[in-house]
């Protein structure tokens, strides 16, 4: 397993078992992670801190208002810096404090704080791991999109034999190293653009639409996740820009245009997930308009956006496009994709429930520049965004080709 570079936060809770979060660390410090251990005021009475230092040769964390920690590894920051989240033991204790969103120590503040995946691997005594409360706790993390790893079965160290041991170190390191994923697109930059434009009528007013960014902001969040250098064109939308990736907030089609041409020098890959208004008002009126001036049937003139996914053509050795529809989405897309020249067209039929604008999911197509026709199921935009990226990985060819 290689997880040369990949920076981990291994959270240890207090349990007998803790003394394998010892393992873990080294077993992930061998595969060439970089490794921060959090530990709980519980878990030092089980392993000392000094243990874990040496092991992941970095300071250990163990109390948030701790001045002297905080000027070292602030908890936000070890928190945003983190590609994941392990803890391992994961109590009853924790695991209950992490269902209710606690953030009474260190290890729950950065839980709370973290965006990357979260994996859990549980030890407890047999009737604590069955315990109606406990259930219910991992039931609400799980639906949360946490992950889990084990326990075991057997003698468990409280004398009782079932449920509950820690799974070993070894298994834990690699559901880690599954969750870090590929690092496929690494030396590569790779430029998406999501949400939607606003097109100014006057300073107050302006045409727009019901993009939300979604989309393209999953996209640029896991292609920066498989390595790549992002650059996330972002139209007007309230979504948090995703670690790791570099974000240039525009308005309208024309600044979009501007800043996507000017990131497109160098890059593998293009991705146009926005939602360009085709047309703009042909004036922007200075002042605010008012009624009295305008009667009450006024017209808006419009005039043609430039259309940059057109104008991309070329400038990446892929180019991507989407295409929403509502009718005959096959033959539109194939449309689009030979008019626009691009290599690839991701295309969904925004009348469909659970698809297009605003929704966790999407059922798309891909259409290749080949003619071929791939259908995906209904997934989650992180893993249409996963798909895509696969697709994309394949048309660039072997990792010798990265200039
Ligand atoms: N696009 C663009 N510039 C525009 C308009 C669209 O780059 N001015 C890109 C979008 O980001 C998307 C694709 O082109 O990748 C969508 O094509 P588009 O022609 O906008 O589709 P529709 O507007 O749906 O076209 P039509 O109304 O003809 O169906």
């Amino acid at each position: 397993m290689d997880l040369g570079g990949r920076r981990v936060v291994v959270g240890v809770a207090g349990g007998i078992a803790a003394y394998k979060a010892a393992e873990l660390v080294r077993a992930l410090v061998k595969a060439g992670a970089e490794v921060r251990v959090v530990m709980t005021e519980a878990a030092q009475k089980f392993v000392t801190p000094l243990t874990m230092q040496a092991l992941s040769q970095h300071p250990v964390a163990t109390d948030t208002f701790d001045l002297t920690q905080e000027a070292t590894i602030g908890h936000i920051q070890l928190a945003d810096r983190a590609e994941l989240l392990v803890i391992a033991p994961a109590t009853a204790d924790v695991i209950a404090r992490l269902a209710h969103g606690l953030a009474n120590d260190l290890l729950t503040t950065v839980a709370l704080a973290c965006r990357a995946p979260l994996l859990l691997a549980p030890a407890m005594n047999v009737n604590m791991w069955r315990h109606p409360a406990t259930r219910a706790n991992l039931k609400t993390l799980v639906e949360r999109g946490v992950h889990t790893v084990g326990p075991d079965a057997g003698e468990l160290a409280c004398g009782w034999i079932g449920e509950g041991r820690l799974i070993e170190a070894a298994q834990i390191a690699e559901a880690c190293g599954a969750l870090l994923g590929p690092r496929d697109w690494a030396g590569r930059r790779v430029v998406v653009t999501a949400g939607p434009t606003f097109e100014p009528i006057d300073p107050v007013r302006f045409i727009g639409n019901r993009s939300t960014g979604k989309m393209g902001f999953a996209i640029a969040a896991r292609a920066a996740r498989r390595g790549a250098e992002v650059t996330l064109v972002a139209g007007p939308t309230s979504l948090p820009t995703p670690p790791g990736v570099r974000r240039v907030d525009v308005e309208t089609a024309r600044q979009m245009r501007e800043a996507t041409l000017a990131a497109v020098e160098g890059a593998a890959m293009v991705v146009m997930t926005a939602a360009v208004a085709d047309y703009r008002p042909s004036v922007e009126a200075p002042e605010k308009l008012k009624k009295a001036d305008l009667g009450d049937t006024p017209a808006v003139a419009l005039m043609k956006n430039p259309d940059i996914l057109a104008e991309l053509k070329g400038r990446a050795p892929v180019v991507i496009g989407f295409a929403a529809e509502t009718e005959d989405v096959e033959r539109h897309a194939a449309e689009k994709l030979r008019q626009k020249g691009c290599d690839l067209i991701v295309a969904n039929d925004v009348s469909e429930a659970g698809s297009g604008f605003g929704t966790d999911t999407n059922r798309v197509m891909l259409l290749g520049r080949d003619g071929s026709v791939e259908r995906l199921p209904l997934l989650n935009k992180d893993e249409v965004a996963e798909r895509i990226l696969d697709r994309a990985r394949a048309l660039l060819g072997p990792a010798e080709a990265v200039a």
